[in-house]
């Protein structure tokens, strides 16, 4: 803390990510990577950017790219926005959108970057608690609202809302904007983005991250309607204009070229997803049914800290949050079937 700091800057709680170490031989399950891997495709269009033209400024529209994206989710590329990543892109609709003077809602247990946003752009906002078996109630968002967001599938605890709950989350909200954060969308839970052409209210924001495996390039996306994106649009031109560099635009068009990677990773995924799901519960842990690349699981006899930091000295780390309600719970990443089975090993030896 500094007498040169703002009174803002003092009062800042800023999101803690989950850590990178380096640690030789290590099973990181920890951040919701990838570990399939980018398509070649994007690396090879990567590879081609690393050239004389980076004397030059990108495209602050990155034009090509949004308008690869509007074929690809069948909207205009007026309804696409792009960001230095989907925490970019969601820093800029929580100030572009969501403060209101009645409260912004979201689930109390979400990505916890949103309270974060909150504070840094003075958005008053409340919790809507989950349901029994954590997930999130559509109806207990019916009440006064200046706007709503809502992770789909939820994190960290990867349950997912159909459509259809969207589709009437926004019947009860009409008059307010409905943000849907579809980071881990791609694992089996349905996309919000066929609602936008019935839904001006409705923005939808997903991430190159996860799915397309390019959490380094740092690419996320939002589609809406053009009103929207207009208001996301005015706030990154009053920040930083050239969000996306020329590699990160390149590559990003050249991963939704390559339709068979993307298919063949979220499917390998996916079947890891139920592999790691089966591990989990054969050593005796409650698994929340997952439609994300990840799980959130408790084993009933031990303490969530004490299974994370044992984990640990086996070279494994899974994240661990310590709010009350899920203080015994991890999220794991499914990784490769190897990253699983030292994962399953080491829990077999804690576990004894
Ligand atoms: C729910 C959710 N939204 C957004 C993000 C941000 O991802 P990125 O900035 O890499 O697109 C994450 C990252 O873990 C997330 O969990």
């Amino acid at each position: 803390m500094s007498r040169f700091w703002s009174s803002l800057t003092h009062d800042l709680k800023p999101y803690v990510p989950g850590e990178q170490p380096r640690i030789a031989d290590l099973v990181k399950l920890n951040t919701n990577e990838n570990p399939l891997g980018p398509s070649p495709r994007a690396l090879e269009a990567i590879r081609g950017e690393a050239a004389d033209t980076l004397r030059l400024y990108p495209d602050p529209q990155a034009s090509a790219l949004r308008a690869t994206l509007a074929t690809y989710h069948r909207v205009q590329p007026e309804q696409v926005f792009v960001g230095n990543g989907s925490d970019e892109v969601l820093a800029h609709a929580f100030a572009a959108l969501l403060k209101h003077d009645a409260p912004l809602l979201f689930p109390d247990i979400t990505y916890s970057f949103y309270p974060v946003y909150c504070r840094l752009f003075g958005i008053a906002y409340e919790t809507v608690p989950l349901g029994e078996a954590m997930q999130i109630r559509i109806a207990d968002y019916r009440r006064p609202a200046g706007a709503i967001i809502v992770p789909n599938p939820n994190a960290p605890t990867g349950i997912a809302l159909s459509r259809r709950e969207i589709a009437a989350l926004l019947e009860q909200h009409p008059d307010v904007p409905v943000v849907i954060d579809e980071a881990y969308v791609d694992f089996g839970a349905e996309t919000a983005i066929p609602l936008v052409a019935s839904h001006r209210n409705l923005l939808v924001v997903q991430t190159m991250s996860k799915s397309r495996a390019l959490a380094g390039l740092r690419i996320g996306y939002a589609i809406g309607d053009a009103d929207l994106i207009e208001a996301l649009t005015r706030v990154k031109d009053s920040f930083n204009s050239y969000p996306l560099g020329r590699p990160a635009q390149a590559g990003a068009i050249a991963s939704l070229e390559d339709e068979a990677w993307f298919q063949q990773s979220r499917a390998r995924v996916i079947e890891g997803r139920e592999r790691l799901t089966r591990g989990l519960k054969s050593a005796g842990f409650e698994v929340l049914p997952s439609l994300a690349n990840f799980v959130f699981a408790r084993h009933p006899a031990h303490e969530g800290a004490a299974l994370a930091a044992a984990l640990r000295q086996h070279a494994v780390i899974v994240r661990h949050f310590t709010a009350p309600r899920i203080s015994d719970y991890l999220r794991i990443t499914v990784g490769t079937d190897e990253q699983t089975n030292r994962l399953l090993s080491a829990l077999s030896r804690i576990l004894g």
